[in-house]
C-alpha cells in the first residue's frame, strides 16, 4: 500500500489526528524488524556470513520460509517450513519455491565474496510432487578456493528493495537499462520492454489481475490476514505484508485502520489501498518478464536464482524494481489474466512466464523490509 494516496483518500480525519504528537511519530520505524539486514554485514563465521545474506532474499508475501539446518559435516540443508505456504495464491508452492531460488543465489553470492565456492545439490532427497514437502530443498556445501572470484553484485544485496511505490511518470526507464537486464540465457529467458503499447497493455493487465486477487475472498483474505500494521505489529511478527511508519500507525491509532476494515470492500481502508495499487500499477515505466521452457521444479528454482540477479543488477543501476505476480497466479479466477499475459507475451505453452516485475524510478526513499533473525531460522541437525 502506497502512503501517500492513502493520506489523501483518508486526508480529513489525518489532520483531526495529527495532533498524536512528534515523540510519537518518530518513533514509529519498526527498527528491531529491520537489524538483521546491518547483522549480514558482521558477521565473522563464513558459514553464517553465507545464509544472513541468504535470509535477505526477496520472497513472496515476505513469508521468508526457510529452515536451516547447520551440519556437523559443514554442510548446510534447507528445508521449507510448509506452514509459511500461500495455498490460495500459490497453490503449487510455485512461488514459494522461486524465492528459494533467490534465497540460494544470493547464498552463492555471499560465499564468493568470501572465497568459498558453493555447492548448491537441489533436492538431494527426491523432488516435490504437486506441493512442497518435509524434504529439503537444498543442501549445501561450502568449499574454500583461493581463487573464487567475487561476484560484483555482492555490493547489492543490501541495498536490494522490493519497490511497492508509484513510480516517477516523468522518467521513462532508457531502453538500455532493458537491454543491459535481459538475455536469453537457459532454462530461463528474460525479456522486457519499454514500448508504449505494450507498456500500456501491461499496465491495464497488471492492475485487472490486481482487482481479481483483491476481489476474491480467499486470496484477500490471504494477505489481509498477513499484513502487519504498525510498528508493534511489524516488530512481533517481522513478515507478512509490512504497513509501517508515522502514517500507518496513526491511522491504526485513531482506529480507521484495522484487519476488519482491509477485509471489507465498502471502507474507507480497503478503498485507500485499492486506490494507491491503481496508481502504483498506472505508472509502470517498463516490465521485465522471466521465462522457462517448461514449469518443472529446478526451473522454478532457477526462475528465482536469474530474476534476483536481475533485482541486483537493476538496483545497481539505481532502477525500482516490483515483481508484480497477480496474474501469474493458478487460482480459477486469475485464468483469464494468465491466458492474457501469455498470449501478449508470445509464450505458448508448456512455456511459462514465471516472474513479471514492474520497473521504474522510486520517488521515495524505501527502507529495507522486515525479517525474521537468521537465528529463529536454524534448526537443530
Ligand atoms: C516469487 C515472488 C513473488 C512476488 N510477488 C509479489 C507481488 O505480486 N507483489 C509485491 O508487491 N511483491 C511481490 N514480491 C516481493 C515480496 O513481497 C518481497 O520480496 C518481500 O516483501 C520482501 O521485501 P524485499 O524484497 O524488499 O526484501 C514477490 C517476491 C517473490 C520472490
Amino acid at each position: 500500500m502506497q502512503r501517500r494516496t492513502l493520506l489523501k483518500v483518508i486526508g480529513g480525519s489525518l489532520v483531526a489526528i495529527a495532533g498524536a504528537g512528534t515523540a510519537f511519530l518518530s518513533t514509529r520505524d519498526p527498527a528491531a524488524a529491520r537489524a538483521p539486514w546491518a547483522a549480514a554485514a558482521t558477521e565473522a563465521d563464513p558459514r553464517l556470513f553465507v545464509l544472513r545474506h541468504a535470509i535477505l532474499a526477496p520472497n513472496p508475501h515476505n513469508r521468508q520460509p526457510w529452515v536451516i539446518a547447520l551440519e556437523a559435516n559443514g554442510q548446510a540443508s534447507v528445508y521449507c517450513d510448509l506452514d509459511r505456504r500461500l495455498p490460495e495464491t500459490d497453490p503449487f508452492d510455485r512461488q514459494i519455491l522461486i524465492g528459494f531460488g533467490c534465497f540460494l543465489e544470493m547464498a552463492a553470492i555471499a560465499a564468493a565474496e568470501k572465497g568459498i565456492r558453493l555447492g548448491i545439490e537441489a533436492f538431494p532427497e527426491g523432488e516435490p510432487g504437486e506441493r512442497l514437502d518435509a524434504r529439503p530443498v537444498a543442501r549445501l556445501t561450502f568449499t574454500a578456493e583461493a581463487a573464487m572470484p567475487k561476484n560484483p553484485l555482492f555490493g547489492q544485496i543490501r541495498h536490494r528493495r522490493s519497490v511497492k511505490e508509484a513510480f516517477d511518470a516523468s522518467k521513462p526507464v532508457p531502453r538500455e537499462t532493458i537491454t543491459a537486464l535481459s538475455s536469453a540465457a537457459t532454462p530461463i529467458a528474460v525479456s522486457g520492454s519499454v514500448e508504449p503499447v505494450l507498456l500500456g497493455d501491461l499496465r491495464k493487465l497488471t492492475w485487472d489481475a490486481w482487482a481479481a486477487e483483491a476481489e476474491n475472498t480467499a486470496t484477500w483474505m490471504e494477505s489481509v490476514n498477513l499484513m502487519r500494521i504498525g510498528r508493534a505489529e511489524i516488530e512481533a511478527n517481522p513478515d507478512g505484508i509490512d504497513l509501517g511508519g508515522p502514517l500507518f500507525d496513526t491511522l491504526k491509532l485513531a482506529g480507521l485502520l484495522d484487519r476488519a476494515q482491509l477485509a471489507d470492500r465498502s471502507t474507507q481502508a480497503y478503498k485507500g489501498g485499492e486506490e494507491s495499487y491503481r496508481e502504483i500499477m498506472a505508472t509502470s515505466m517498463g516490465f521485465l518478464w522471466w521465462t522457462s521452457t517448461g514449469n518443472s521444479r529446478r526451473e522454478q528454482l532457477e526462475a528465482g536464482r536469474s530474476f534476483v540477479r536481475s533485482h541486483l543488477q537493476a538496483t545497481a543501476l539505481g532502477i525500482g524494481f516490483h515483481p508484480v505476480s497477480q496474474c501469474l497466479q493458478e487460482f480459477a479466477d486469475m485464468k483469464p489474466h494468465f491466458d492474457r499475459v501469455h498470449a501478449l507475451l508470445g509464450v505458448d505453452s508448456p512455456g511459462r512466464i514465471q516472474m513479471l516485475a514492474r520497473l521504474g524510478h522510486a520517488t521515495v526513499p524505501v527502507p529495507p523490509a522486515p525479517r525474521w533473525p537468521l537465528e529463529t531460522k536454524l534448526k537443530a541437525a
